[in-house]
């Protein structure tokens, strides 16, 4: 019954009268309530207004493997794809299935993780309901010493899967938003284009402030990789964060005002990921990307503090270079910095 008034209540532009719907599908008024009541404990936000009816405000954003699944255009990327209430991380169990024996393309997706690992050893936010917490499976033949330019392959997929959901977002008010994705009406393309950029090796920023991190692990031998995790944290629903990142973080809620659908961007970065994944392996480096990739680089032409194990140094961030190592131009010459554990921090602030 509820989903029979839920549909109704989609398909109706004003109210709906407790006494129409109890007409059409032959039920008490009082049933009508139930089933009301039934929906707003699911998360459903309905307005009900005397001798006037029922009026479904917004839809709570469920991650469900159905409703990916719906939104997922892609060969290989997100299949199958895992959907988990709870986990520990989602990297973890990537790599727990793909040690007995899952193979290339399993996304694990979770709702909340209860001990979410970011770079150098912080634990990631991951609170139940926020945000996207996921981790994309690879099994690649390539070299282990090229690892590493998978993160930037990935910054690039999830940069324009979130450029386009914010673009839609801030081109539609709240209550448009789920006929907009029930219906699958394509992407706006008058506005302008939003300032979603990446700061290198594996952040994505909008508006200058973190919106997404990339945790990228591996098992290998000395000459072969047994299999890669990709792991991706976006800030979708957070209206806060903690003290200690306040300054430097933002969600797609604090940037559009929306409360977008996560499965659908999940899906999307699957599907950008996929075909920068092929421009990758046709060459195995960045030489094919690194341009598009520059061009989306918040560091290029700006000041950066470059602080790694043994030194600590600045100079001017000029792009990267096929092997997706950020060049820096410093008093001593010019620099090729690799990923690992380098921090790359803006002179003046966060980028
Ligand atoms: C960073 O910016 O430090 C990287 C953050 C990566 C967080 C994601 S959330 C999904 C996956 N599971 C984890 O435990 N970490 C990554």
């Amino acid at each position: 019954m509820k989903e029979k008034i839920l549909q109704l209540l989609r398909e109706t532009d004003g109210f709906l009268s407790g006494q129409e719907i109890s007409k059409m599908f032959g039920v008490t008024r009082t049933s009508v309530w139930k089933a009301i009541r039934q929906l707003e404990e699911m998360g459903y936000e309905i307005e009900a207004v005397r001798n006037r009816g029922y009026h479904l405000c917004s839809e709570p954003d469920f991650l469900t493997n159905e409703r990916i699944r719906e939104y997922l255009d892609t060969a290989w990327a997100g299949h199958p794809v895992q959907v988990c209430d709870s986990v520990d991380s989602t990297n973890n169990e990537a790599k727990r299935r793909a040690e007995s024996g899952a193979s290339q393309g399993l996304l694990v997706i979770s709702e909340q993780q209860t001990a979410g690992r970011g770079r150098h050893g912080r634990a990631w936010d991951s609170k139940k309901g926020e945000g996207i917490f996921m981790s994309l499976l690879l099994r690649p033949d390539i070299e282990p010493a090229h690892a590493s330019m998978l993160t930037l392959v990935m910054g690039m997929a999830v940069r324009d899967a979130l450029e386009m959901t914010v673009r839609d977002a801030q081109g539609m008010t709240e209550r448009e938003v789920p006929e907009r994705i029930a219906n699958k009406v394509p992407e706006m393309t008058e506005c302008e284009s939003p300032d979603v950029q990446i700061k290198w090796p594996n952040d994505i920023i909008c508006s200058g402030k973190k919106i997404c991190g990339i945790l990228t692990e591996m098992s290998a031998q000395v000459d072969c990789i047994n299999h890669i995790v990709i792991g991706v944290g976006i800030n979708v629903h957070n209206q806060e964060f903690p003290e200690e990142v306040r300054q430097t973080a933002t969600s797609v809620y604090l940037e559009t005002g929306t409360h977008i659908c996560r499965a659908r961007l999940a899906a999307r970065c699957m599907c950008q990921f996929e075909g920068y994944y092929a421009r990758f392996l046709e060459t195995q480096d960045l030489s094919g990307l690194m341009e598009e990739y520059n061009t989306r680089l918040v560091n290029c032409g700006r000041q950066v503090r470059v602080l790694d194990f043994k030194e600590n140094y600045t100079g001017l961030a000029k792009g990267i270079n096929a092997e997706g190592e950020l060049l820096v131009e410093t008093e001593d010459g010019l620099k090729c910095v690799a990923a690992g554990e380098v921090s790359v921090r803006g002179v003046y602030g966060y980028v």
